[in-house]
């Protein structure tokens, strides 16, 4: 191994002399490229793309000018920490994490910075515990995927949080048909099996996924299947059935738009009130903060409303986080962003009984931003190029100060 580096290394050394100029068809540019930007004689280097220049026939030897769209918004971090290690040591916390997704774990390079629980010590996965994952057809029930997500937090020291089991969406259409007086049942059935299928596994469980108890903005109950059939009695059945499955497990809310007060914090509130009276077991909120940049208010806003749940007895967590900014990216808005991530993750270390904060992936490689809001991204603290970001900086500057 040591001799085989030992010849990359200077193998590599050689290479700016070997190739001082590409050759016909040969890459002489894009984003990240950092080889020859001019072509042999008789070729010319022509644009294909933002990442992808290339030699092709004409007169003359030309140097490339890309016209990058986006930027290489990575470079621009100079922390040394760790993420997990300092928000266990620094700030108390369980964990600092991550969420995937199982097409990641292909890319190399991605996983060799997943898997390093100095930096990640808690995986979400972003799709495969979910019900058109796990249970496609009525009481055909698959765990490859999430069994692989749940391998690799094992694997890897890592705690693994379990997400989801009754949301709106994703679900499989078959849902929809069922007949009301059996919706109970097969809510039941299905949180019973994933939770047994996953008992000692998992820290914690969203077991009632954002949006599924309250509209986004007024607190008024979603109309879906397991709500026009039972009520608000759906989520004390998903609860009361994941307590008997593990009785081990966190068992949370998760939900967006519930950070910072308004009218659906308080609605939140009154719904874990509610469950309390009626001894249903809730252990936590999941504040999923999907957040914009230059929009997050101070660290004091999201510390207040914390406190407001935890002051209940049960834990908080950041599960979602991520900061979204329009692009492109410019450094005015890295260094919001930073700042931003900054704010949130010391509103977490500052409550005590917040235990930890997710990101919702790590790289902008991987982040289900771009393809939602259209013209918006850069929202994670890596970049697509797996380089740290002004962002990561804030987040450690919110654990450690
Ligand atoms: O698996 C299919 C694949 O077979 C198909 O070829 C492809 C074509 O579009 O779609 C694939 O499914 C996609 C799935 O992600 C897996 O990649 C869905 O279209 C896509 O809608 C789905 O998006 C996920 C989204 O939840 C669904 O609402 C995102 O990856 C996931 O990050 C996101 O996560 C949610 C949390 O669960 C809850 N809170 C909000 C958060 C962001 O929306």
């Amino acid at each position: 191994m040591a001799r085989f580096s030992a010849f990359f290394v200077s193998f590599l050394s050689l290479l700016p002399f070997a190739i001082a100029q590409s050759q016909e068809w040969g890459q002489c540019g894009g984003m990240g490229w950092t080889g020859p930007t001019t072509c042999v004689s008789g070729t010319s280097c022509v644009f294909m793309n933002d990442f992808y220049s290339q030699g092709a026939a004409s007169t003359g030897t030309t140097t490339v000018t890309t016209t990058a769209t986006t930027t290489a918004t990575g470079s621009g971090s100079t922390s040394t920490a760790m993420l997990n290690t300092i928000a266990k040591a620094n700030a108390n916390k369980l964990y600092f994490g991550s969420a995937t997704d199982n097409s990641e774990l292909s890319d190399t390079a991605y996983v060799a910075i997943l898997k390093n629980n100095a930096e990640f010590g808690q995986i979400t996965p972003a799709n495969s515990m979910k019900w058109d994952a796990t249970e496609p057809s009525n009481g055909v029930f698959s765990f490859t995927n999430g069994d692989q997500i749940a391998s690799f937090a094992k694997a890897n020291g890592q705690l693994l949080r379990g997400h989801n089991l009754a949301w709106y969406q994703q679900l499989p259409s078959w849902v929809n048909s069922v007949p009301t007086a059996q919706v109970g049942s097969v809510l039941t059935t299905h949180v019973t099996t994933v939770v047994k299928h996953y008992a000692g596994q998992v820290y914690a469980w969203d077991v009632v996924n954002g949006m599924s108890i309250y509209n986004p903005h007024d607190g008024s109950w979603r109309s879906f299947v397991f709500f026009n059939a039972l009520g608000q009695n759906y989520v004390s059945m998903a609860l009361t059935a994941a307590r008997a499955a593990d009785p081990a497990a966190k068992l949370y809310i998760n939900d967006y738009n519930i950070e910072t007060a308004g009218a659906k914090a308080t609605a939140m509130l009154n719904l874990v009130k509610a469950l309390q009276a009626a001894k249903v077991p809730i252990d936590g909120i999941g504040m999923e903060s999907h957040l914009i940049v230059g929009e997050v208010p101070a660290a004091s806003a999201f510390i207040s409303n914390f406190e407001q749940f935890t002051a209940l007895g049960i834990e908080v967590a950041v599960t979602e986080l991520d900061i979204r900014m329009t692009l492109p990216a410019t450094p005015a808005l890295l260094a919001q962003q930073k700042t931003d991530y900054q704010n949130v993750v010391a509103a977490c270390k500052a409550v005590a009984k917040c235990v930890g904060v997710t990101i919702w992936d790590y790289t902008d490689k991987y982040s289900w931003v771009p393809s939602t809001f259209s013209g918006q991204g850069e929202a994670c603290p890596w970049d697509a190029n797996l380089v740290r970001k002004p962002a990561y900086d804030g987040i450690a500057a919110g654990f450690t100060n």
